[in-house]
């Protein structure tokens, strides 16, 4: 076993030392330079390297570097939320609040507690359930995996997981039903309604839901109509809406929020990720207004807490993101940054193994298969995704593998969430290397 003080995510592997970033470049201690084709895990937004980020970070924690929030507020937290607001759906800008917390499993449990503090504020102390779906990932943290529908993540732990009711995903590639848009009537969506019907509406509390299923789908898209269904369904029972905009937020789809994209108003929103670009940890719960009301208007006192919650560094370290987002134009240039990695993705479509090749902005799924007309996945032993990701990287360029899209178990993908700042070059790089990836971990 190699040596390290630290307990790595996996204790059999040794992991290259990481030194400097610039862009959307990482540097190792060996001087290899490697394009950060994942920004990390779908993180970086602003890209690595910029100065301006920790000089404010440092300006802030010479002058104040933490006060309690039992206390104190401070201004870089106050400003933060009032930005957040500003860029969320209506129904968050007049009296919507944000709870900022240190990544985006806290923000996950804050808003499984909020949505149950909410119900029996408003004389529902029957309504617990935070519904989710199969296939999805909303944190590591317990109440987070109870909601999360990710096989594996979940697996040793099952015995300490309460159920509260998981739907099918929305995977048209797959579809659960084995149906096809638009016939299927949107399936997928109806199994929420099938769900509150089985299961006493009067227990569920609220709906959480990845806009685009991230990590564990592959950048799943859904199709037209699925987010404005649920929403539906949701207000007709009485079932708070949750979108999981952790990894989606921020910009990565090329709306500040993917909700955007379809018009609908969640009663929360969360983000971590991007809203500090890996510049610091920071999470948040965005709680549109009726939610805030309720809390307000009754208790007052919202039962939940974090010593570092609405930290004055990382929320600084959160505004000088966004002033960067906006000064260098960057949420404008996803939409073009994005085409021109699809471009360059397009040549690989036609590889026998590639199943699809699915996003939207800055994030996408490209999903391997073992036998393309069929649809068939490889098998969990061949270990498709991780042989790609290393003959990726041994071509210099960073992704994001995960297993089990199809089924928890089968399925391989990559996953691609660059810097808004990558250039076509460095997009044409990222062809290249999947193509010679590919060569390599499929030889004819
Ligand atoms: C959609 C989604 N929600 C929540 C999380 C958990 O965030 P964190 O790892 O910052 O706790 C993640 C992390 O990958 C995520 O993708």
């Amino acid at each position: 076993m190699p040596t390290s003080g630290l307990f790595s995510r996996n204790l059999k592997k040794t992991f290259p030392i990481a030194v400097r970033g610039e862009g959307c470049w990482i540097v190792d201690e060996s001087g290899r330079r490697l394009l950060d084709a994942a920004g990390q895990a779908a993180v970086l937004s602003i890209g690595h390297g910029v100065a301006e980020i920790g000089n404010a970070m440092a300006q802030q924690s010479g002058q104040l570097a933490f006060a309690h929030t039992s206390q104190f507020h401070t201004e870089p937290a106050e400003k933060l939320a009032a930005r957040l607001l500003a860029l969320a759906p209506p129904n968050f800008r007049n009296g919507g609040r944000v709870y900022f917390t240190s990544g985006g499993s806290e923000a996950t449990e804050t808003a499984i507690k909020l949505v149950r503090q909410y119900q029996v504020e408003t004389g529902q102390p029957e309504r617990y359930r935070v519904v989710s779906r199969r296939q999805s990932y909303h944190g590591s943290t317990l109440g987070a995996m109870a909601v999360s529908g990710n096989v594996a993540r979940r697996a040793p732990y099952v015995p300490l997981i309460p159920e509260w009711g998981h739907i099918a995903p929305c995977f048209c590639y797959h579809c659960p039903f084995e149906k096809t848009f638009p016939d299927c009537g949107l399936a997928c969506a109806e199994d929420l309604e099938t769900f509150v019907r089985e299961h006493q509406t009067e227990t569920a509390a609220a709906f959480i839901f990845e806009p685009l299923v991230g990590a564990t789908l592959g950048a799943a898209v859904p199709p037209e109509g699925y987010a404005k269904r649920i929403a539906e369904i949701c207000r007709k029972h009485g079932i708070l809406l949750v979108a999981d905009e952790v990894m989606t937020g921020m910009g990565r789809t090329g709306k500040p929020f993917a909700v955007q994209h379809w018009g609908i108003e969640p009663d929360i929103i969360l983000v971590g990720k991007g809203v500090a670009s890996g510049y610091a940890p920071l999470g948040g719960v965005l709680a549109s207004a009726h939610v805030v009301e309720a809390i307000g208007g009754g208790s007052g006192a919202f039962m939940h807490g974090f010593t570092y919650q609405a930290h004055p560094v990382c929320t600084t370290a959160g505004n000088a993101v966004l002033d960067y987002l906006e000064t260098h134009k960057l949420f404008e240039r996803v939409d073009s940054a994005g085409k021109n990695l699809r471009q360059a993705l397009v040549p690989l479509e036609k590889h026998p193994h590639i199943g699809e090749i699915r996003g939207m902005g800055l994030l996408f799924g490209v999903e391997f298969l073992k036998d393309k007309a069929a649809r068939e996945p490889f098998m969990k032993s061949d270990n498709t995704a991780e042989k790609m990701r290393q003959a990726a990287m041994d071509e210099g360029v960073l992704t994001y593998p995960t297993q089990g899209c199809v089924d928890g178990h089968r399925g391989d993908h990559l996953l691609l969430a660059p810097p808004f700042t990558i250039s076509e070059e460095e997009c044409k790089l990222v062809g290249s290397a999947l193509a010679a990836a590919l060569r390599k971990v499929f030889p004819s």
